[in-house]
């Protein structure tokens, strides 16, 4: 039986109109496996931030379907969409996107908050997982007054809170020098390893391959090879 857990089935994107179109998937079928760390590699350009935004549901396909947990997105409203991405998805990107007037601390209990406003006891919560994440003794510290490595892990942090079962990373480790790159490789395995998560990363970087299950190569909106590692 197909693994329909996270995927696409005939999945086309286009962006812009006539002359200027651009075919950014072309029919792309692809699933990633329940518990496993998949990697989407290929050339800038090749469609890989297309093909994440369509597994995060932050976009519709023009054709195919999309799903997610086994559920085929298409078929819910905006609103039940919304839900989808609030529950079970979380996003990591290159750029860390975290808030800067706030505290490493502040930063990730708002994650806690933006999924589940009734939850109590954020703070420790945040707490508790910056200090799984080496930073216990950074934890007031602003963005800026942190390493990229440290933002990153913060990052990932507010990502996992609400504890959702997928994760999306889109070139986390291209801002990072080896050893932070590699500390983040290890916190996104230990994710798929000791947490069960579901977790996808788009990467140009080969240092990745060490610590995937399966990796594919996108070429030209499509994908041109798939290996199991
Ligand atoms: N919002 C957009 N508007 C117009 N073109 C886009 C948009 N997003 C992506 N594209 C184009 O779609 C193609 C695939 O882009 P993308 O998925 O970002 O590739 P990758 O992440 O592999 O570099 C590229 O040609 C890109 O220029
Ligand atoms: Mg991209």
């Amino acid at each position: 039986m197909p693994n329909h857990f996270l995927g696409v089935e005939g999945a086309s994107v286009s962006f812009g109109k006539r002359e200027a179109q651009v075919r950014a998937l072309r029919g792309v079928s692809q699933f990633f496996e329940r518990g496993k760390l998949s990697l989407v590699m290929g050339p800038s350009g090749s469609g890989k931030t297309t093909l994440l935004s369509l597994l995060g549901c932050l976009l519709s396909p023009d054709e195919g379907t999309v799903f997610v947990e086994g559920v085929p997105v298409n078929g819910l409203s905006e609103a039940e969409r919304t839900v989808v991405r609030q529950k079970k998805i979380s996003f990591v990107f290159q750029a860390f996107r975290l808030f800067h007037s706030l505290s490493a601390i502040d930063n990730v209990a708002l994650g806690f908050e933006l999924r589940d406003a009734t939850l109590s006891g954020r703070m420790e919560m945040a707490r508790d997982l910056l200090v799984r994440f080496g930073l216990g003794d950074k934890l007031n510290q602003e963005p800026n007054e942190l390493s990229p490595g440290e933002r990153q892990r913060v990052a990932i942090a507010r990502a996992l809170a609400g504890n959702p079962p997928i994760l999306l990373a889109d070139e986390p480790t291209a801002s990072l020098d080896a050893q932070a790159g590699r500390n983040i490789c290890q916190i996104l395995r230990s994710q798929v390893d000791d947490d069960g998560r579901t977790v996808v990363v788009v990467t140009h970087d080969p240092r990745w391959q060490e610590f995937a299950d399966r990796t594919i190569t996108l070429c030209d909106g499509q994908v041109e090879q798939e290996r199991n590692l």
